[in-house]
């Protein structure tokens, strides 16, 4: 196991050179065209990817904050950022990286005045749902749904989510 500081982790937003480390030597490459698409909204605004990174490791966690029209399905009255593609490397977990880049998404939340963030957690994660919860996200329902995207070799792939869908809303303690 790698032993890490936290004073040796920077949050930070990603740039274009760091798309193929999000790919995870590979486990990941089926979501680069979504990580491109990410990469271009938050040119435009639209989303705020952060990386987590150390000088020696390189980029070793991720979170995006995707921002969204109202939508009445998560009975949401306001635009809202949802949250997605959060994971650390599996030999840097526990050591407080997830909840700095959970902290960080509260600061852009407060910062955009975009106060609710909604995630999908899938209903067989149960360790990501404690975390949540430890971190004051609730469950609003169950959602059963199927979503789909293009892999990096262009085919289209659906795959079913049996999610809680988690709500948070971020109030400045200051
Ligand atoms: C969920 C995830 C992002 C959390 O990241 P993380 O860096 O491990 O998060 P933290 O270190 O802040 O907290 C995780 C646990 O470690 C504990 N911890 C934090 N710092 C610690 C330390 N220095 N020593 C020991 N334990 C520590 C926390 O209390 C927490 O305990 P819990 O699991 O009982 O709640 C990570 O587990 C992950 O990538 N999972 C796979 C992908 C995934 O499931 N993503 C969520 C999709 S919905």
């Amino acid at each position: 196991m790698t032993l890490i500081r936290p004073e040796e982790v920077t949050i930070r937003l990603l740039r274009e050179e760091d798309l193929p480390a999000l790919e995870w030597d590979g486990e990941y490459k089926r979501y680069r065209r979504i990580y491109r698409e990410v990469y271009r909204n938050s040119q435009m605004g639209l989303s705020i990817p952060l990386v987590a990174e150390t000088p020696r490791d390189g980029i070793i966690g991720q979170v995006f904050l995707n921002q969204k029209e109202p939508n009445p399905k998560f009975t949401a009255r306001s635009r809202y950022y949802f949250l997605s593609s959060f994971r650390v490397r599996p030999q840097f977990r526990k050591m407080g990286i997830g909840a700095r880049l959970l902290e960080s998404c509260e600061r852009q939340a407060l910062l955009h005045r975009l106060q609710d963030i909604y995630l999908n957690c899938a209903v067989s994660n149960h360790r990501a749902r404690w975390f949540y919860l430890d971190h004051g996200f609730q469950v609003i329902r169950i959602d059963d749904s199927d979503w789909s995207f293009v892999d990096d070799e262009g085919f289209v792939i659906t795959e079913h989510q049996h999610a809680y869908l988690m709500k948070k809303t971020v109030v400045n303690s200051k």
